[in-house]
């Protein structure tokens, strides 16, 4: 296990470029199965989920190379199996990504049930209506979702609730369909829209990406080129959370302000100053901090993967903030850690109350998951003392370098490969 040592009381300050969207190139991965000849995806975070999902993609037979520094080069033409093995998927629950692909391009899927995480249950029962309704027979077999279809048909596939997962698994497996596929109430993330565009880009005919109707017309194949992945908007805004709860003042450089608006939103009325030009997003982070109430909801409102770094301000707030969260169960796993640092929070029907308080002190505290992790690191550098933070490796399946990234901005971190 690698811990980090954290000594509190440093103020971020200086500037960080902001990396590749982890959630926009795990799905872009894994369509890159649907695509004939090489596909070169650039601006990827170098992060543990990218190294699983790779070689996820080379058990079926994809060739993934890293042929420069944050770029792949994928080829799925000598794709040999279309069953993704339960030790790999049950590391990464984006592994289910590779169903819809599959299925839309060699007409079949065999793709472990991603398992729970510390965020509560992963359900993909959108995923499978989606597939049936594009003519697919599905089933559910020993922890295995196995998809058969001779021919997928283009349909009209209406999401009861919003769902990031099953909006790109109908997207990706609608590209090669017979005929036009409708998706409504379909997830409006940047990363969603980053996907219909590199789908786009290699030959398929979408509409509607980005927004919450999608229409796909099918196409007899796709092919390869070249994809540049955006910004990735939830490390900016954990960057900005932490400039705010060190009192410190950061850039983040090539930072998507448009990506952000309810974050931001959110920073300027907690008191902080959020400046926006063509080099990225800074906040310079006043005192006091004034006391919120969010509520967490897909795209474009405030990302669930935010409501962590967010709470870690909120602690040191003036007066009482309130924070729903109504995306995952688990997500509130952060909270019993924070509150070993001093933090003051109550947990009710799935509503943080957070009481704000004068100072935090240092502990040793676990993360939980990747998110959590990253506002315990945002606690511990506002904390007098030192902190020993447990379950990094956790934290890196999402964060790229971040001890060193974040001392290059004043932070006191020393990494300690430790034993479990
Ligand atoms: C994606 O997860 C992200 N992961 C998550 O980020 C993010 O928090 C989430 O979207 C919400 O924005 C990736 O993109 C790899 P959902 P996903 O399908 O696709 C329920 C991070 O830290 N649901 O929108 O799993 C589900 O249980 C991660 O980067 C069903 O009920 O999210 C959840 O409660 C964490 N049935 C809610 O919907 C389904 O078939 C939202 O899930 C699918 C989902």
């Amino acid at each position: 296990m690698t811990h980090l040592l954290v000594r509190g009381g440093r103020r971020l300050h200086g500037e960080i470029a902001a990396l590749g969207a982890k959630n926009a190139a795990l799905p872009m991965m894994a369509a890159a199965i649907l695509c004939q000849g090489d596909v070169e995806v650039r601006n990827v975070p170098d992060i543990a989920d990218v190294r699983v999902m790779a070689d996820l993609l080379r058990s079926l037979g994809v060739r993934v190379e890293v042929t420069a520094p944050h770029t792949l080069r994928l080829n799925s033409d000598g794709v040999h199996t279309t069953r993704a093995s339960y030790d790999l998927v049950r590391r990464l629950n984006a592994s289910f990504d590779v169903a819809g692909p599959l299925l839309g391009r060699f007409g079949e899927a065999e793709v472990a049930l991603p398992g729970g995480c510390n965020l509560g249950q992963r359900r993909v029962n959108l995923h499978l209506e989606a597939f049936r309704a594009l003519g697919a027979e599905v089933h559910r077999l020993h922890g295995f979702v196995q998809a058969h279809a001779t021919g997928l048909v283009g349909t009209r596939i209406l999401f009861p609730h919003v769902s990031v997962g099953a909006t790109k698994n109908a997207l990706m497996a609608a590209c090669l369909a017979k005929g036009v596929t409708v998706i409504e109430n379909a997830a409006r993330e940047p990363e969603i829209e980053d996907l219909v565009e590199f789908l786009q880009a290699r030959g398929a005919r979408i509409r509607g990406g980005g927004t919450a109707r999608i229409e796909i017309e099918g196409v007899a194949a796709l092919h390869g080129g070249t994809h540049d992945i955006i910004a990735d908007r939830i490390e900016t805004g954990t960057f900005l959370a932490m400039a705010a709860t060190s009192g410190g003042d950061v850039l983040v450089r090539g930072g998507r302000a448009d990506h952000l608006e309810a974050v931001l939103a959110q920073f300027t009325r907690a008191g902080q100053s959020v400046t926006v030009d063509a080099s990225g997003v800074r906040l310079t982070s006043r005192r006091p901090i004034r006391a919120l109430d969010v509520t967490t909801a897909p795209h474009p409102g405030f990302p669930t993967d935010l409501h962590p770094p967010l709470v870690a301000m909120l602690v040191l707030a003036d007066g009482i903030s309130v924070v729903r969260e109504t995306i995952f169960d688990g997500r509130f796993m952060y909270v019993g850690e924070l509150v070993r640092l001093g933090a003051n929070i109550r947990i009710s029907d799935h509503v943080a109350i957070v009481t704000g308080v004068k100072f935090l002190a240092g502990a040793p505290v676990e993360a939980p998951d990747i998110r959590a992790g990253a506002a315990l690191i945002g606690a511990a550098l506002a904390a007098e003392g030192e902190s020993l933070v447990t379950g990094i490796d956790l934290v890196e399946r999402g964060y790229e370098r971040i001890d060193e990234r974040l001392t290059m901005l004043g932070a006191d971190i020393v990494r300690v490969e430790g034993t479990d």
